[in-house]
This record gives structure tokens, C-alpha cells and sequence, in this order.
């Protein structure tokens, strides 16, 4: 067994990699040896990040893909960009994701369907592109989706993400049970709120930090660095044995208050 984290030789490709969590498990995976391709649809961005770890991480490979997973013909060509840039690939992380509120009165079917194409079904289709084009042949691999509370817990004005999550949630233990024989695993984390982005509006109400910060155990929100060190774990050596389940990042708010 190795008990280290080193990635070196290993090739990862993570989605929504230009921000957040997707930005911070790159920089994980850079700084243990892996090859990272950094996906993402926001293609400033993506450029503008890629080119500050290739100054900072000089002897590793980031490769960036612009591409919209939504997409099938941009899955495909991420996919393709993959075959020809290295070969291989060892580990997905499927992380790009969109937030969304809305009273469940007024929820519509555009932005439901939205949220669903994103954050639940591109999930899959990476995952069986990914799967069919690389782990099935080679005999191995990690898949690491990302979930969230919302896929463990009711929260009001998010039916549409949590439905995205808990989706998530149980797709990966049925991914884990089908290609278990292929040598590949597949887990989840579930954050609790972190600080990306993702949720701006919410971190510039002072009311609504102020609130989360005490109903949770550790009076603090999580950072990127907090879940990157799980996607880290799944994809290592040390959780070979571990398919089909989600880690829990959440500075124990889901446990109580
Ligand atoms: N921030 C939180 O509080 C929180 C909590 C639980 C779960 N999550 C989940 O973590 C994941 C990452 O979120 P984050 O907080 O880092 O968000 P973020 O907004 O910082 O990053 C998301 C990235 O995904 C990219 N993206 C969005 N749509 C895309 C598409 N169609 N194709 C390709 N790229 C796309 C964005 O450009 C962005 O770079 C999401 O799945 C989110 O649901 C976040």
C-alpha cells in the first residue's frame, strides 16, 4: 500500500476548474505531481488560472479545455483533447455546478431543467464518456462527483438543486456497483457552504453569514481547501477499497447545531 499522496504520472481531468473548489483541487493535484486538465465553459478565466499554476508549477502539465459539459459535442471533444494531449486518464472529478433558489411556487421548467442538465446529468456523461474511452479499457480509474447538504437535507427554495444533488448522491452508488469489476470507483463529496462564487450573494448578506456561522459546529463556512483534500483522498491509493459512498465536508452542520 501507498500511503502517500503522490500523483505523479497521473492524469485527472476536473470540470468547472477555473473557480472554487474545481480551481483549489487542481492546485491539490499539482502540488502531488498529477497532470491536470482544467475544464471549464468561462474561457477568460480558465486561461487567465491556467497560466498562473503553469508560472507556479513549472514541471507539471495543465492542459486547459474550454468546453461547456452541457454539451455532448464539447463532452466529446474534451474527451478527444484528452486522447491526444496524453493518452490516459486515471482520475474525473466532476465539480463544475450552478446554485439556484427558488420558491418551489414559482419554480420554472426552463431553469429546473437548467439546473438538472448541469449539475446531475453532465455528471453522467462525463462519466461514461470518461469510462468508456479510458477506465473500462484500462482496468481502473476514480470518479469523484460532488454533491452537497442539498442532497442530504431539505432546504427551502432549492428543490431543483437539492433534486440535482440527491440525484448525484444515488447515481454514484449505482456508477460504483456497475464498474466496480472494471477497477474503477466511484465516490462523492458533499460539501457544506463554501466560500467560491457560487455563492457571492449570499456571503454579502450579513445576516445570512452571521446566521450560518453560528449554526454551524465549527463557526466558520468552508474553504476550497476544505473539500480538495477529500477529492484528494478519494482519488489516492488509501481509499482503494471505498466505492459508492460521500464524505461529508460540512464543519458538522448536518449533525446538529
Ligand atoms: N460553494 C458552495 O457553497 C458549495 C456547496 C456545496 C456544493 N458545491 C458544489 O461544488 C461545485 C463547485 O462549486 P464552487 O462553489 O466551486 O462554484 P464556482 O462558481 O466557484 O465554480 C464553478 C465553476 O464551474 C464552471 N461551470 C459552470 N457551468 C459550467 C458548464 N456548463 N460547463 C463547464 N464549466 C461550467 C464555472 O465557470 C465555474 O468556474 C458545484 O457542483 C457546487 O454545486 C458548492
Amino acid at each position: 500500500m501507498n500511503y502517500s499522496l503522490n500523483f505523479k504520472g497521473k492524469s485527472v481531468l476536473i470540470t468547472g476548474a477555473a473557480s472554487g473548489i474545481g480551481l483549489e483541487a487542481s492546485i491539490a493535484f499539482l502540488q502531488n505531481g498529477a497532470d491536470v486538465y482544467m475544464a471549464d465553459y468561462n474561457e477568460n478565466v480558465l486561461t487567465e488560472k491556467a497560466d498562473e499554476l503553469k508560472v507556479k508549477y513549472p514541471d507539471s502539465r495543465i492542459i486547459p479545455i474550454v468546453a461547456d459539459i452541457t454539451s455532448s459535442d464539447e463532452v466529446k471533444r474534451m474527451v478527444e483533447t484528452v486522447k491526444n494531449e496524453t493518452g490516459t486518464l486515471d482520475i474525473l472529478v466532476n465539480n463544475a455546478g450552478m446554485a439556484h433558489s427558488a420558491y418551489s411556487i414559482n419554480e420554472t421548467e426552463k431553469d429546473w431543467n437548467k439546473v438538472i442538465a448541469l449539475n446531475l446529468t453532465s455528471h453522467f456523461f462525463v462519466s461514461q464518456s470518461v469510462a468508456n474511452e479510458f477506465m473500462i479499457p484500462q482496468k481502473s480509474g476514480r470518479i469523484i462527483n460532488t454533491c452537497s447538504l442539498g442532497g442530504i437535507m431539505g432546504i427551502p427554495g432549492a428543490a431543483a438543486y437539492s433534486a440535482s444533488k440527491g440525484g448525484v448522491m444515488q447515481m454514484t452508488k449505482s456508477l460504483a456497483c456497475e464498474w466496480a469489476r472494471f477497477g474503477i470507483t466511484v465516490n462523492c463529496v458533499c460539501p457544506g457552504f463554501v466560500e467560491t462564487p457560487l455563492i457571492a450573494d449570499n456571503m454579502a448578506n450579513e445576516k445570512w453569514m452571521g446566521y450560518m456561522t453560528m449554526r454551524t459546529p465549527m463557526r466558520r463556512l468552508a474553504k476550497p481547501e476544505d473539500v480538495a483534500g477529500s477529492v484528494l483522498f478519494f482519488a489516492s491509493e488509501m481509499a482503494s477499497y471505498i466505492t459508492g459512498t460521500s464524505l461529508v465536508v460540512d464543519g458538522g452542520f448536518s449533525s446538529g447545531s
